[in-house]
């Protein structure tokens, strides 16, 4: 029996935002339709206000630009507050425990959203808390990032379904959870990484099984050309991540062709669009050219996680 809006925003309410694994495809359709809706409203000028009296904490463990900003404005537009939580001001810093800290908070707060580490941090964050927990990004995956990112796609094309997404660079957190939101969404996705670099196996598994159930195929290679063939969007990231500050050198050259750039996007569809999730080091993923070239979505995906997390915000609080 087809489910009812009612249905799906009682299936949402309470629950945790940690990954897209954990969502089925219309429960992420739902949340991108809505995030496309609440932009509707927000660029009419309309005031939508379902999160009035409520907080929303954020913990960073690492520097951020968008997530803060936009989880900050996002609650602020719902008619909630948002509490900018640093490591380093907290007693978290300090060795107090996940677990009664996730106690603590749950007391105050209605929601909380975490940038950290170590992806289990969010799990006994979620575990220790009474309260929905949004994953903000972790060395694991980028869940926010990968919704915002899909409601850019869907915008640009006006479908999502058979479109080819390609990945260039670093098997990381970012690759997981576009993979992931790939394989619910019908979307084929290829990855090429230098050798030692790979995406985790446990995804590649996940997401090529859901693949196959909804329509779509998952190539992870080392080929650049292979992956790029043909594609309808070409997504890259940075080669060193926060945290792997120190290994620089040593991925630079890792990572020595596998650079966007003009050479290399003639093998996608001439109408491709150009995604990073930013922020971004001009000259090494990805060429000037490209990153401020007219196929470049770039800003759209930044504006979009701002709707994105409204929507999540808006379904689970
Ligand atoms: N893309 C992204 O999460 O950006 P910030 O690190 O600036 O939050
Ligand atoms: N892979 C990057 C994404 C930043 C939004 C990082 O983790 O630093």
């Amino acid at each position: 029996m087809a489910q009812t809006m009612q249905d799906m925003e009682l299936q949402l309410k309470g629950r945790d935002f940690i990954g897209l694994v954990d969502y089925t495809p219309e429960e992420i359709r739902y949340l991108i339709d809505l995030a496309i809706e609440l932009k509707k409203k927000q660029q009419a000028g309309e005031t939508y206000q379902p999160l009035k009296g409520k907080t929303l904490g954020m913990i960073f463990e690492k520097s951020s630009t968008r997530t803060r900003v936009s989880f900050e404005v996002g609650m602020f537009q719902l008619g909630g507050h948002a509490l900018f939580l640093s490591k380093n001001d907290i007693q978290l810093g300090r060795g107090e425990t996940v677990w009664d800290t996730a106690q603590t908070l749950s007391r105050y707060l209605d929601g909380i959203m975490i940038r950290t580490f170590a992806h289990r941090t969010v799990i006994e964050l979620a575990r220790g808390a009474t309260v929905p927990v949004i994953n903000g990004l972790t060395d694991f995956s980028h869940p926010c990032q990968a919704l915002a990112d899909y409601q850019t796609i869907l915008e640009k094309k006006g479908r999502l379904e058979g479109l080819k997404v390609a990945f260039i660079g670093d098997g990381n957190n970012m690759v997981h959870s576009l993979m992931m939101g790939a394989s619910k969404l019908g979307v084929h996705f290829a990855v090429a990484t230098p050798k030692g670099y790979e995406p985790d196996s446990e995804v590649i598994q996940l997401s090529t099984e859901a693949a196959k159930q909804n329509g779509s195929t998952i190539y992870v290679g080392y080929d650049v050309k292979e992956a790029v063939a043909d594609a309808d969007v070409i997504y890259t990231d940075v080669w060193a991540s926060m945290g792997q500050e120190a290994e620089q050198r040593e991925r630079e050259i890792a990572f020595a062709g596998y650079q966007v750039n003009e050479e290399l996007v003639r093998y996608a569809k001439k109408d491709y669009l150009f995604m990073h999730c930013l922020p971004a080091h001009r000259g090494e993923e990805v060429s000037e050219g490209v990153i401020d070239g007219p196929n470049s979505i770039i800003f759209d995906q930044a504006e979009n996680r701002l709707h994105a997390q409204k929507a999540i915000m808006a379904a689970i609080m």
